[in-house]
């Protein structure tokens, strides 16, 4: 068997661990892997990993990575593989290369991706789940998310210093696209006092009267997570609006935007990267095709390709009385 692997979509950091996952258990399983370099454009680019004047990846080529946020084998969003033709086109290169089976790390759009691919491609595909935002079903945690939720709670707690010294508030506006996930976990861990996410209604009124009853109740500081994807669009917008209306802590904003894509991936990103890793592998030579693989109550799950990100990945309502109770 000929894997072909790339990371595709925003990197994430524990990609690296994942990909030395595949590269090791493919070959300990007696199989080759190819790496293919900058996602879906790399491919449709020929843009292979090169070994030794070889486009196989070997055991050295992972050597000293896992600990490394980024990814080696780079990544992209394509728009060329979009396109029809460029699904074909990519189908048409695989063969040639004779890839029979890929593992694709990446979000919902590399999903996307892989089911359109499979309409031209007779290659076993089995996807892993890279992404910061945490926006996938069939899996408690994605690649990534874990590692963003650390960067941002470093962040959030130096706020807190300076938050207080000045008797501030502060709206710290953290990424996730359209999921609150990084967000309210951010909030819960840095002792924050609320959480703006899209999965619930984001009124000025209604943080007003909050103000004033944090303010009661003698908070010398406040701090706000927005996730970018709030209704509210972002924590810009919000501080602008706050300042429109009586306030009784005066603001500034913060938007923590790429930083948290970055860095060393936690130890609880690389052992899920390993491990998913590895899971794809074995899937693949068991002749599983067109999933993604996941853990879901510390079990190794198959979901297919479509269930991922067939809806929203809803937040559990517990983490929003908790953040409320211990917010006062
Ligand atoms: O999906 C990961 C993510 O970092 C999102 O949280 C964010 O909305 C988006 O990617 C940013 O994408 P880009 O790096 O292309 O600006």
């Amino acid at each position: 068997m000929r894997i072909g692997v790339f990371c595709s979509g925003g990197d994430a950091p524990g990609m690296n661990a994942c990909v030395r996952a595949v590269v090791r258990s493919t070959i300990s399983k007696g199989h080759e892997v190819v790496g293919i370099r900058r996602g879906y454009q790399g491919l449709l680019e020929e843009d292979f990993w090169q070994e030794d004047g070889k486009s196989v990846m070997n055991l050295r080529s992972v050597s000293g990575i896992s600990q490394l946020g980024g990814s080696i084998l780079h990544s992209s969003r394509s728009d060329e593989f979009r396109t029809e033709n460029g699904q074909q086109k990519a189908a048409e290169i695989l063969n040639r290369h004779q890839i029979d089976s890929l593992i694709p790390i990446g979000g919902n759009g590399t999903f996307n991706g892989a089911v359109a691919l499979s309409k031209h491609w007779n290659g076993q595909i089995v996807g892993c789940p890279g992404t910061i935002d945490n926006d996938l079903l069939g899996t408690d945690f994605t690649i990534g998310f874990s590692t963003a939720v650390q960067t941002a709670v470093d962040a959030v707690d130096k706020i807190r210093d300076t938050a207080d010294s000045h008797v501030r508030m502060f709206l710290i506006e953290v990424m996730g696209r359209n999921s609150g996930y990084i967000a309210i976990h951010t909030a819960i861990a840095s002792a924050a006092e609320y959480a703006c996410v899209p999965e619930t209604p984001t009124k000025i009124p209604d943080l007003l009267k909050l103000l004033h009853k944090l303010k009661e109740r003698g908070k010398t500081s406040v701090l706000i997570v927005v996730a970018e994807g709030d209704e509210s669009g972002g924590a810009m917008e919000l501080h602008q609006q706050l300042q429109k209306v009586d306030s009784p802590y005066s603001s500034r904003f913060v938007i923590l935007g790429h930083l948290q894509r970055g860095g060393p991936p936690t130890p609880d990103d690389r052992l899920l990267a390993s491990r998913l890793g590895d899971f794809a592998v074995t899937s693949l030579v068991e002749g599983v095709t067109g999933v993604m693989a996941g853990i879901l109550n510390h079990q190794r799950v198959l979901t297919p390709f479509p269930e991922t990100f067939a809806m929203h990945k809803p937040i559990p309502s517990e983490y929003f009385d908790l953040l409320e109770t211990l917010s006062r």
